[in-house]
């Protein structure tokens, strides 16, 4: 598509791949991994997110709308692709059609499933072990049990749950630690159907790294070859600072260009509100970004950015359309009219690969990358680097 305004997000499918093989490296062989590409790949585009992880023999992927995985299909995504919002009966026959895996939730689902199928159905069986979201209480285990071992419709491929706080799973006292021994229950009291199990998160599978690396592996991580489903790590981040371990890339870069740069006079203001006066003349850069494209407008006067080589910090609100970066301390004595369609990196990699990482923006806009990286908006045209034509 043409592109007038020079604002995109950039999509590095080497580092995507990347993060996988680090992932890899972590589960070691035969683990069942499940990359979450919901929520449009967490903002990278999910098609072209799944058809490059099949070049690597990635033969599942998470969504969690139906619509998803439709779109996934319809663009020839052949993977498995497992679903785990849960669905109706009209849902189920889609989910059918389309040589989806549902992940059940709920008796009413079991129904649905039974209603609309004419062979047998993989299924998925999600169990609620502290998060209250999603699955089966536990108290419902020998009835599920009993059930999948008589069905002749519905077969039992895996059991999953989900953590709460993967973070803490480093610790054998935690949260993790708690919501896997009750799983664990579930799971050997399912040993006789032969299923496998997942539920480590980016959290989860950093804590695992972490551990392995300090040669600590007799803990309820190891116990059994927990199954991975990673969202964060694999675009390159870590779920929580403490963690270092897998040299993990981010995968996106937002960038825009100068638009324009103003010299203010010391006194004046910038922006809506006036909230930023300059205490010095300043050179002001006008990038085309804003919080209608995902930049969001907490980051007023708080965040920053890289330009020409340096982190800058933004000035005034930042407005729908564009922000405003204090540039005086770059640019100096120089001709500004030089500076105009100048690169400006929002978070990711500058062309020197210095790294300016998503984690300012989502700091100083309360929130955490997860919400940063999927609220980057659907005009920001997303540009894959290094995406191999099928
Ligand atoms: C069921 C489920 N599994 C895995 C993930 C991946 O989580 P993360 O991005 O923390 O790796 C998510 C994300 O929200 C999820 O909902």
């Amino acid at each position: 598509m043409e592109m007038y305004r020079r604002t995109f997000a950039e999509i590095s499918i080497e580092n995507l791949l990347s993060n996988w093989q680090q992932i890899k490296n972590v589960a070691g062989d035969d683990r069942f991994i499940c990359p979450m590409v919901k929520a449009n790949a967490y903002g990278h585009g999910d098609v072209q997110t799944a058809l490059a992880l099949e070049t690597v023999e990635a033969d599942t992927v998470g969504v969690c709308l139906i619509e998803e995985g439709l779109l996934l299909r319809s663009a020839g995504v052949k993977s498995q692709i497992l679903v785990f919002r849960g669905f109706d009966r009209h849902g189920a026959e889609k989910i059918l059609e389309y040589q989806m895996t549902p992940v059940v939730s709920t008796w009413e689902q079991i129904q649905a499933l039974e209603s609309v199928a004419d062979e047998p159905v993989k299924i998925h069986l999600k169990f609620n072990t502290g998060m209250n979201r999603l699955g089966f209480n536990i108290d419902q285990t020998e009835k599920l049990f009993t059930y999948f071992k008589n069905s002749k419709k519905l077969k039992l491929k895996a059991l999953l749950t989900h953590f709460a706080q993967g973070e803490d799973a480093i610790f054998n006292d935690g949260f993790s630690a708690k919501q896997t021994k009750l799983f664990k229950e579930v799971v050997d009291y399912f040993k006789p159907l032969n299923t496998y199990a997942h539920l480590l998160n980016s959290g989860g599978i950093a804590s695992q790294a972490y551990l392995k690396k300090e040669n600590k592996t007799d803990g309820f991580l190891f116990q059994e070859k927990w199954g991975f489903r990673p969202g964060l790590a694999l675009y390159g981040y870590q779920p929580h600072a403490r963690f270092n371990e897998m040299n993990l890339k981010p995968v996106m870069t937002l960038k825009s260009v100068v638009n324009n740069i103003r010299t203010v006079t010391t006194g004046e203001t910038v922006s809506y509100g006036c909230s930023w006066q300059a205490q010095r003349d300043s050179k002001i850069a006008i990038v085309p970004i804003g919080y209608a494209d995902g930049f969001h407008r907490l980051i007023s006067n708080k965040g920053h950015a890289l330009f020409a080589d340096k982190i800058v910090p933004v000035v005034g609100r930042i407005c729908m359309d564009f922000l405003m970066l204090d540039v005086t301390d770059v640019i100096q004595g120089d001709d500004i009219n030089k500076w105009i369609e100048e690169e400006v990196i929002l978070f990711g990699y500058d062309d020197k690969l210095k790294l300016f990482p998503a984690d300012d923006a989502a700091e100083t806009s309360h929130t955490i990358v997860w919400e940063t990286l999927t609220s980057v908006g659907e005009r920001v045209p997303r540009h894959f680097k290094g995406l191999k034509k099928p």
